[in-house]
């Protein structure tokens, strides 16, 4: 009803504009007055953290892209190595898995089949699973050894949004406190992180108030078969989360690539008005990325691409080769998909409206898949 939807033509509409409060929700309690991390809620002991030899995390879809996120977050704080994994490939390969492992089973529903037969597999071989989850007492939480629940509330339109961000939350608490608990030279970053990431729901926040243009930028592209994605580093996976939201509301052909990886292919699909949304990374620090991101938008644009770019305020070098800029607030490198992300929601929900589709029940497609 439309009271259910507080007011929004659709919960997709209404679940976008509760980001804020459900990032800030998933960190509450969560960090101390001293500034660090207290997870204690995460039944796995320190000892067998501090143990880990390696992280292997397993997801779907969306939380998938999750998971391509943490991994950079987690290899940099703590280097221990990461694998990401799509859950429905994983016990399939026989994965390499001992008591030193650690699992990271991610999943809004708690109930997605081929995330628990993922992890399922993992603790048959003696790894430790920890489940970012946002649906109290499901399954997967139940059969993992310890879980971090995601605060988003309920979640109810098919195409994930809130839930997305409060598990690159979850993802990033556990990195942090994976560093915290084994010592890393990255501490005073650390500590500065969990500063900004106690501020970043504001950001979200401000990104929201200045999507019209990116609704209009939508409604203008609704005649189009076909949009593709490129980002680099994090930016990569929102990419590709970019285009997952593309195909299952807009019912559009959409792909994400990483951006160095144009010139090895995807660059032969650019033709004359084809929209390329680009993911700039920041400009600020030792980002030698930025300038090759820059480069390749010349590039695109050079042949024809309508280029739609995503970028931090302040960065000057975007400027005359994006035909639509999206500015987005200053943030920590690793932190840039929690602003990043919300402009690509709001676009993919436009063009599904724009095309006539069912937003909150878009065809073929279930809220949690329980077959495997
Ligand atoms: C996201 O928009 C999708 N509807 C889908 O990819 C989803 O993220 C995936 O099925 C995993 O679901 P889960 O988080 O409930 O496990």
């Amino acid at each position: 009803s439309a009271a259910e939807k507080g007011g929004y033509d659709y919960f997709m509409l209404k679940e976008i504009a509760e980001q804020p409060k459900a990032v800030a929700d998933t960190l509450l309690g969560r960090i101390d007055a001293e500034g660090s991390l207290t997870l204690d809620e995460v039944r796995i002991p320190a000892a067998v953290l501090r143990e880990a030899t390696k992280v292997v995390i397993v997801a779907c879809g969306t939380a998938f892209h999750a998971g391509l996120i943490a991994k950079y977050a987690i290899e940099h704080w703590t280097r221990i190595p990461c694998e990401v994994e799509l859950a429905s490939e994983f016990r399939y390969r026989d994965p390499i898995l001992d008591h030193r492992t650690l699992v990271v089973a991610i999943s809004q529903s708690g109930e997605t089949m081929d995330t628990l037969m993922a992890l399922r597999h993992a603790r048959e071989q003696g790894a430790r699973v920890l489940a970012i989850c946002n649906t109290n007492g499901s399954t997967i939480p139940r059969e993992s050894d310890a879980v971090l629940y995601t605060h988003a509330g309920p979640e109810v339109a098919v195409a994930s949004t809130k839930a997305f961000l409060t598990q690159l939350v979850a993802c990033y608490l556990v990195a942090l406190y994976l560093g915290q608990v084994r010592g890393t030279k990255w501490g005073d970053e650390i500590r500065a992180v969990i500063r900004d990431l106690a501020r970043i729901a504001e950001d979200v926040e401000r990104v929201l108030e200045t999507m019209e243009p990116v609704r209009a930028l939508a409604r203008s592209l609704a005649g189009h078969d076909t949009v593709l994605f490129l980002g680099r580093h994090v930016g990569y996976p929102v990419a590709l989360e970019g285009a997952l939201k593309l195909k299952e509301l807009a019912y559009m052909h959409a792909e994400g690539f990483a951006a160095g990886e144009l010139k090895h292919g995807p660059i032969a699909l650019i033709e004359e008005d084809l929209p390329v949304v680009v993911v700039v990374p920041s400009p600020r620090g030792r980002s030698v990325l930025h300038g090759k991101v820059v480069s390749n938008i010349q590039e695109i644009r050079a042949r024809g691409a309508r280029t739609i770019v995503i970028a931090e305020e302040g960065d000057e070098a975007v400027v005359p080769y994006a035909d639509h800029l999206i500015r987005i607030p200053v943030t920590p490198t690793l932190l840039q998909p929690l602003v990043s992300t919300v402009p690509l929601q709001v676009f993919a929900c436009e063009l599904a409206t724009a095309r006539g589709n069912e937003v909150d029940q878009p065809r073929n497609l279930a809220k949690s898949v329980t077959v495997e």
